[in-house]
């Protein structure tokens, strides 16, 4: 058995990772399921279903009133999800909640030379330097389970990084992506949170209509494949049935396909190196519609550009620019700033920031909290 650690078990990633786990119940055994405190009735159904040994709550207070299966222990805050992770039981961590709340708990588990199911993008947006040179350094491992980052994953192997010309990740666009910058000035949270493809968590869909959510992934992926940005490049993709593509320097194009469903990353990290049955339907390439292809526009999605810059400033640089965005995501969500500046807010920190080098999970956690505070400052302003 294979005893897994699941933190964001709640989420759009966390309710699919369990789904795929309920198929694969003689092979896994969930050691810890975590989540912010949000959504308690649903934790307790899930503690009630896989009778974890570990339950985390984020946030303290939420915790009363959990009924727990004799042998299951209650934890809290950082320090616990810290522990769940670390749990010698677990091999595999799922990291699924949303934000950098989980970078520290990836640092220790990958110092213990666990396998890390990373859908959590901000962790190596924020910490990417830190938690790739414990990977390369170690015996942890990092699967991505982001659908692009899974893509190129599966398309790179068994080829040299030398015979790699272009890493290609594709983006459904989002739901504006025919609005011009004037229509989108009145866009609403509702209408950034209908995604025509994805259902996800409100953060990744709020960043997926800015494109910001293209822009992470750029970052993540210079880290998880060591690649210089200016050889990832974005398509965008509306149907979303090519999840990414490596392009080699003889002209040949690798692509991964699926259907747009969490559950085949997944449960491709979950399996890894083996394939496992994950639940979706077969995708029907004969009922397809036409994959259709074009380049993004950065005048009306700035901020895939600015995550660019945030790579080429190096140094704290990309900490800033994903706190900034995540401050900038839930102002926008509370309505106390319009669609169109959350862009702002995100330029306005990255060119006022000096870039300082990172050192170690510190030098992360102080950068990510500064500029929160630079962000909070400047909304507090535009209101
Ligand atoms: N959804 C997707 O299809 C998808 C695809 C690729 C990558 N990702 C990435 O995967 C991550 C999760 O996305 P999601 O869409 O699943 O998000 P989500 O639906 O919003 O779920 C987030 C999960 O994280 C937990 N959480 C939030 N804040 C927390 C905190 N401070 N402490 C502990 N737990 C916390 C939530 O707990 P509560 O329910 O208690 O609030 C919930 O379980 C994100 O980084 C996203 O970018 C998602």
């Amino acid at each position: 058995m294979t005893g897994i650690t699941l933190l964001g078990s709640t989420g759009s990633v966390g309710r699919q990772t369990l789904e795929v786990i309920d198929l694969h119940r003689d092979r896994f055994q969930v050691v810890a399921l975590g989540a912010w405190g949000g959504h308690m009735d649903l934790l307790q159904e899930q503690v009630n279903r896989f009778q974890p040994l570990l339950v985390v709550v984020g946030e303290p207070s939420k915790a009363k009133g959990i009924s727990l299966p004799p042998g299951t222990q209650l934890l809290t805050g950082i320090e616990g999800t810290v522990e769940a992770a670390t749990h010698p039981k677990a091999k595999v961590v799922v990291a699924a909640m949303v934000g950098v709340y989980g970078l520290t708990a990836v640092y220790e588990a990958l110092r213990m030379g666990k396998r890390i199911a990373l859908a959590n993008k901000e962790t190596l947006v924020a910490g990417g330097q830190v938690i790739m040179s414990l990977v390369k350094g170690g015996s942890g491992e990092l699967i991505p389970v982001d659908s692009e980052h899974s893509a190129l994953f599966q398309c790179l192997i068994g080829h040299s990084r030398e015979d790699v010309k272009r890493l290609w990740l594709t983006a459904s666009g989002g739901p504006f992506l025919d609005l011009s910058s004037e229509e989108m000035s009145g866009v609403t949270p509702e209408m950034a949170l209908a995604h025509p493809v994805w259902h996800m968590g409100p953060k990744i869909t709020v960043d997926s209509a800015t494109l910001m959510n293209k822009g992470l992934e750029v970052i993540e992926a210079h880290w998880l494949f060591s690649m210089d940005p200016s050889h990832i490049k974005v398509l965008i993709h509306p149907q979303s049935i090519i999840h990414s593509l490596v392009e080699f320097k003889d002209g040949a194009l690798l692509a991964q396909m699926g259907p747009p469903d969490m559950r085949v990353p997944i449960a491709y990290a979950l399996g890894f190196p083996e394939r496992l049955k994950s639940g979706v339907k077969p995708l029907d390439l004969t009922r397809c519609p036409p994959l259709t292809f074009q380049a993004p526009d950065s005048k009306r999605f700035p901020l895939l550009d600015l995550a660019y810059e945030s790579l080429r400033m190096g140094g704290t640089a990309s900490v800033a620019l994903n706190a900034a965005n995540e401050v900038a995501v839930e102002a926008f969500l509370q309505r106390k700033i319009p669609f169109l500046q959350i862009a702002r807010v995100v330029e306005e920190v990255l060119r006022g920031w000096r870039s300082g080098p990172v050192n170690g999970l510190d030098d992360v956690l102080k950068a990510h909290k500064k500029a929160q505070t630079l962000a909070r400052e400047l909304i507090k302003r535009l209101c």
